[in-house]
Order: structure tokens, then C-alpha cells, then sequence
């Protein structure tokens, strides 16, 4: 199985990131969108994953104690070489250290950490293989869009299904942030 970990969004900020990517779809804009329903920030990309792995991940994930705390997106940008289109995340300590965390606890399951830094976002849009889509929507991208703040409570453990019109994503487990611990 392909897995990853990350936070998902609150409601009412995936409906305004779904309020600045709706108007901006059209079918022939040479662009693939992501599903807003799988909208997270990525913490960790597992790929592929045995059995053993899974049960390795799951048993380090649960041994986390982390207290939520306040996720702020910010405005869209662009990751030219990649091809994406994406919602910056505001990177904050309490960030920082719960994306070191998970890395440390998969770490023992065989999992090597990256060496590039942590950048986190949530893609929205990739390119279809051109450049042109994602060039077309730089022009057309509001240059300012405010987000609301929301309270991270939990990361996520989710499977990836790749497929000829994007990723699909299941959420296998839960990990719930706690205060107090
Ligand atoms: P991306 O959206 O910037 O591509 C599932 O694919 C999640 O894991 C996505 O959020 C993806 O980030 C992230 N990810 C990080 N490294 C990846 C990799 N090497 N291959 C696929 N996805 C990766």
C-alpha cells in the first residue's frame, strides 16, 4: 500500500480554498485539480508500505502526545519545476516539531526522512504535462486571499490510490491531538 500522514482542514477553510479554486476551473485549462474532500498538509510521505511497516507506523504514531494547535494557510503560490499549484501553510514551531515528531516515530519502521527542507502546503492543481495551464493561471490568481486560522485536533494515516484522473485518498487511521500532554 502507499501511505502518507497529514493534517486535514477544517471545514470552513476547505470552503474557502473551494471558494478561490471553483472559479478558476474550467475543462480545458490543462490542469488536474484536486478533490477538495482529500485537502490536507501533508506531515509525512510513506509510499510504499508492507504489512509489517503498517503496524511499525501505527504503534509509533499512537505513542505521539501533542496538544493542538493553530494552522494558518497563506496565499497561493506556485512550485514551477514540480508543475503544482498550492495554498501555503504558515510554518509555526508547534508545526515544526509535530512534522519532527512523526518523522522520528516512522523512522524505526524503515522509513528514511527526507533531506529537502519541510515545505508545508496543500496542492490544489497540478499540470496536465504542459506548462501552459499552469501559466494561464498565474494571470488569472487573486493576488491576495486571507484564510481563517483553525485549531489542528489530529493528523491522519491515509492510503493513496493513484489513478489516470488523480489520487485517490482513504483515511486508514486517526491520531487525535490532545491538550495537556
Ligand atoms: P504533493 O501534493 O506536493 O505532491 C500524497 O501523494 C501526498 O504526499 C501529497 O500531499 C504529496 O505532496 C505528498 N508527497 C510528498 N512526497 C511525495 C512523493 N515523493 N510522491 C508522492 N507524493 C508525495
Amino acid at each position: 500500500m502507499r501511505l502518507f500522514i497529514g493534517i486535514p482542514l477544517a471545514p470552513a477553510v476547505v470552503a474557502e480554498l473551494a471558494a478561490l479554486t471553483e472559479p478558476l476551473k474550467s475543462p480545458s485549462d490543462g490542469l488536474r485539480w484536486s478533490a477538495e474532500a482529500g485537502w490536507h498538509i501533508t506531515l509525512q510521505f510513506l509510499g510504499k508500505t508492507s504489512v509489517e511497516q503498517y503496524t511499525c507506523v501505527t504503534a509509533g504514531l499512537r505513542q505521539i502526545r501533542y496538544a493542538p494547535f493553530e494552522i494558518q494557510l497563506e496565499p497561493p503560490g506556485f512550485f514551477d519545476r514540480a508543475g503544482v499549484f498550492f495554498a501555503g501553510v504558515r510554518m509555526s514551531p508547534e508545526l515544526t516539531r509535530l512534522q519532527e515528531r512523526v518523522v522520528a516515530a516512522t523512522r524505526p519502521c524503515g522509513f528514511v526522512p527526507e533531506e529537502r527542507p519541510y515545505h508545508p502546503h496543500i496542492t490544489l492543481a497540478r499540470d496536465k504535462g504542459g506548462r501552459q495551464g499552469l501559466r494561464n493561471l498565474k494571470g488569472r490568481v487573486a493576488g491576495v486571499a486571507k484564510f481563517s486560522s483553525f485549531v489542528g485536533a489530529e493528523f491522519l494515516l491515509y492510503e493513496s490510490f493513484p489513478g489516470p484522473g488523480g489520487s485517490r485518498y482513504e483515511v486508514r487511521e486517526r491520531f487525535e491531538l490532545k491538550t495537556g500532554t
